[in-house]
């Protein structure tokens, strides 16, 4: 039995060509190139994101292994997202963990890229102790996760149609702020009011933990076809701000219900959404009046990376769980 883990963590779902190296549960590195030639697009165009992997993924891994300082030899295992995700982008890393694997003798883990997120936060504090009630909000997915011990989890909700960080990204094309656009709105957002134009309740109706975020990028739409170009470009911030606080709202209420409903007491946020500042404010106001624990990853381990796959991994690596050679990639993968 070994005393210490070595795992190199890769990732490559989407459009995040990243590797990372984690020795136990301490991070070394943290590796992520972001493919910027989807901007242009407005959206990820399958075929370029699985080229620019390849393209990339053998520089990522060196820079992952120098930045850690270490040998490719010390590696224990290694831990690759199998999905979900783009069937090509997966493909990439997956071949190549497997290649690695075999070629270095290890075990190779397919690591589920939602069960990575969800315990993100936990890389860097060592205090998050399940239970807790996981908001897993990111481009692709938006959950409320129940998790009662590491790879037993409960979904509570989902959304219905629009993933939350899709919501954003397609508001910020409404609004002429390219792609990805979160982070864009985030920032407009700051200088502007909330109480601007206040736009209609996000639904689904009813006593669940489920989200709708399609309604609101038609109201933004509509909204901005009744108003001149001019106010448009005046108010921008406003708009955002009033955008934001309806998506953030509806978040923080159906999360505390979650924990109500279920008598938790933690609550940890995961996925490209949660470094949403106005989010992260209205949570953490939340928290301290409810008395809940709030956990939230930095913003690098929030976006897609690696450090959280390789944590994810190296939890497995040590049940002694490893994935058989030959695994596929499974797009559809769920919680
Ligand atoms: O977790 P992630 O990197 O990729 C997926 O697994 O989907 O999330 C990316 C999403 C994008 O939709 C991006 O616009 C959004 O997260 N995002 C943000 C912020 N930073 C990234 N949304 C709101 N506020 C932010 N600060
Ligand atoms: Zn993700």
């Amino acid at each position: 039995m070994w005393n210490s883990y070595k795992v190199l963590g890769i990732e490559t779902s989407c459009d995040e060509t990243a590797a990372a190296v984690i020795s136990d549960d301490i991070l070394l590195s943290n590796i992520i190139f972001s493919q910027t030639i989807h901007s242009k697009y407005g959206g990820v165009v399958p075929e370029l994101a699985s080229r620019s992997h390849q393209k990339n993924i053998i520089s990522i891994i060196s820079r992952a292994l120098n930045e850690a300082g270490i040998n490719k030899k010390e590696i224990d295992g290694i831990a690759v997202t199998r999905g979900p995700g783009l069937m090509g982008s997966l493909l990439v890393g997956l071949s190549f963990a497997q290649a690695l694997s075999i070629s270095f003798g290890i075990p190779c883990i397919g690591v589920n890229h939602l069960e990575a997120h969800i315990w993100a936060a936990a890389v860097e504090d060592k205090g998050i102790k399940p239970p807790f009630i996981s908001l897993l909000i990111s481009g692709g997915h938006t959950q409320l996760i129940y998790v009662k011990e590491f790879s037993v989890y409960k979904t509570l909700g989902r959304t219905r149609d629009d993933a939350c960080g899709e919501a954003f990204d397609k508001v910020a094309k409404l609004l002429g702020l390219g792609y990805p656009g979160g982070q864009k709105i985030d920032n407009l957002a700051k200088k502007g009011n909330t109480n601007y134009h206040r736009f209609p309740k996000l639904g689904p109706k009813g006593n669940n933990y489920d989200f709708s975020f399609s309604g609101i990028k038609t109201a933004v739409l509509y909204y901005l076809d009744s108003i001149p170009e001019e106010t448009k470009i005046e108010h921008i911030n406003d708009i955002c701000a009033s955008f934001q606080i309806s998506i953030v709202e509806v978040l923080v209420a159906k999360t505390f219900k979650a924990l109500k409903d279920t008598g938790c007491r933690r609550l940890v946020l995961a996925g490209g959404v949660a470094a949403n500042s106005m989010l992260i404010e209205k949570m953490k106001e939340r928290a301290s009046e409810e008395k809940i624990k709030l956990f939230y990853p930095s913003p690098i381990l929030c976006t897609d990376n690696a450090g959280m796959v390789a944590y994810a991994g190296m939890k497995y690596l040590k049940k002694g769980v490893s994935s058989e050679m030959g695994i596929k990639p499974e797009p559809m993968l769920n919680i």
